[in-house]
């Protein structure tokens, strides 16, 4: 279990649902792992969990308040992460998600659309500009995207979160070859529904979603850990040549 061993990572939303799955399964392979979170008591929680996982494998885990949203608070946490543990490797942008009052354009209320865009697409903009100077200082590295599999396939209902997440899986191919030169592999991962307990508040509110939207999924709906170990691929040096991609982990729901 030493796939990250050396490498530092910075992972945003680490304190809940997928980014702490990734924070755990990024420590136990020897990552020295920064948990970023707006949510303290979530992010201190997943941190000593993250702890717990790298046991003496050489990683470990700390939690930094951030809101990826500020430019102050992003550049702070990333200073703070080259103070303690050296250098940066990793950037996994995935703070985001989706909520309640998205829905079809002439529905949605224009709050919800700049909610969407400000959290899933600045956040990962402004993180990977003040982040990348710091991966580019230690060497290169691998930057991994959260998009989700409505960046490519229609799903409707999501317009906000729909346009977010398709920006992002642009700015991966882009941001990918801007940054090939200086060693830096960019990647997304495309998620379909995953069940963080977000998401599962999200579903128990709605009818027979979970049903509904199971049958679309031919190995069952995904867990946190099956996108964890996607990010643990990307991260690590066994993706060498695999960038610019946007990498569906979704139970074959985009296929049929
Ligand atoms: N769960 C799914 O079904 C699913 C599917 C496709 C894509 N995704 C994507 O995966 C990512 C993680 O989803 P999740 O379900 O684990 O979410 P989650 O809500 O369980 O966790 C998100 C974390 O982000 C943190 N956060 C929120 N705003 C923040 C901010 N401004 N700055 C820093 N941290 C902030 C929250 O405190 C929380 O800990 C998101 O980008 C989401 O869009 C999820």
């Amino acid at each position: 279990m030493s796939r990250l061993k050396g490498k530092v990572a910075f992972i945003t939303g680490g304190g809940g649902g997928i980014g702490r799955a990734t924070a755990e399964r990024f420590a136990e392979e020897g990552a020295k792992v920064v948990v970023a979170d707006i949510d303290s008591t979530a992010g201190e929680t997943s941190a000593a969990a993250a702890r717990q996982c790298a046991a003496n494998g050489g990683g470990d885990a700390h939690f930094v308040r951030c809101d990826v949203t500020d430019r102050t608070s992003v550049e702070a946490a990333m200073t703070e992460t080259v103070a303690r543990f050296g250098k940066l490797d990793i950037l996994h942008n995935n703070a985001g998600g989706a909520q309640p009052a998205d829905g079809p354009v002439t529905e949605t209320p224009d709050e919800e659309f700049w909610r969407a865009i400000k959290l899933d697409l600045y956040g990962t903009f402004l993180c990977s500009k003040v982040g990348i100077p710091h991966i580019i200082k230690a060497g290169g590295g691998a930057i991994i995207n959260m998009s989700s599999i409505v960046a490519l396939m229609a799903l409707p209902g999501r317009d906000c979160y729909t346009m977010a997440k398709g920006g992002i899986a642009a700015l991966t191919r882009s941001m990918a070859v801007e940054y090939a030169p200086h060693k830096i592999r960019v990647n997304a991962i495309a998620p379909s529904v995953t069940l963080t307990d977000r998401v599962k508040k999200m579903l128990d509110g709605s009818g027979n979603a979970t049903e509904r939207i199971a049958a679309s999924h031919l190995l069952g709906l995904g867990q946190p850990i099956h996108i964890a170990n996607m990010a643990v691929y990307l991260a690590s040096d066994e993706a060498a040549i695999t960038t610019g991609q946007v990498i569906p982990v979704d139970s074959g729901a985009t296929i049929w």
